[in-house]
């Protein structure tokens, strides 16, 4: 679906701009990665970044299985250091349904940060059931179930350098 070249492209396009919207912030942007899928993403999108930035995890689980966060979402394991008063930029794999943003925004939020922005690779607007603002997105993609650049289906196939529909 999406080569690797189009993605590394598209990804050093989003770290450019990125710098660009926190080119003033005085303290190094906050980058949270939703572990596992969006690691591989992060990687990229860090150092593609020309401005200071740290780097954190998230994990969310949500309730149930198979290929959607059927329903509720909870994280897992949060950010370790204190959000209060940074600039924080959470980076997503794919925005489905939109749950897992969702959830992890509101938390986040509630610590009282300066600012929270997401990033998302992916964009699948087609399963969308709650409203989130995606502030940087790669690519929006059509109703298919994708695989590849650290997303996966049952713990398989982050690995590939593109992005694949999966048949
Ligand atoms: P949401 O909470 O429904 O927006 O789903 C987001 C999460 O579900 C992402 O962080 C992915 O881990 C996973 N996910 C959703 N769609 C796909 C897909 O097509 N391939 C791999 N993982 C997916
Ligand atoms: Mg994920």
């Amino acid at each position: 679906m999406i080569s690797s070249e189009r993605i590394s492209k598209r990804v050093h396009q989003l770290g450019r701009e990125i710098s660009e919207v926190y080119a003033d912030i005085e303290t190094p942007l906050v980058l949270v990665a939703i572990l596992k899928g969006a690691t591989v993403f992060a990687a990229d999108l860090l150092r593609s970044l020309s401005i200071p930035a740290e780097l954190e995890f998230v994990r969310a689980a949500s309730y149930g299985a198979g290929t959607s966060s059927a329903g509720r979402v909870k994280i897992a394991h949060m950010v370790e250091g204190a959000l209060a008063g940074r600039h924080v930029l959470l980076v997503e794999d794919i925005v489905d349904s939109g749950r897992t943003a969702d959830t992890i925004l509101k938390r986040f939020r509630r610590l009282k940060p300066a600012s929270v922005r997401l990033a998302a690779l992916l964009d699948r607007p087609a399963r969308r059931e709650i409203r989130v603002q995606i502030d940087f997105t790669g690519f929006v993609i059509p109703d298919r179930f994708v695989i590849g650049y650290g997303l996966d289906y049952a713990g398989l196939y982050r690995e590939l350098p593109g992005i694949y529909a999966l048949s």
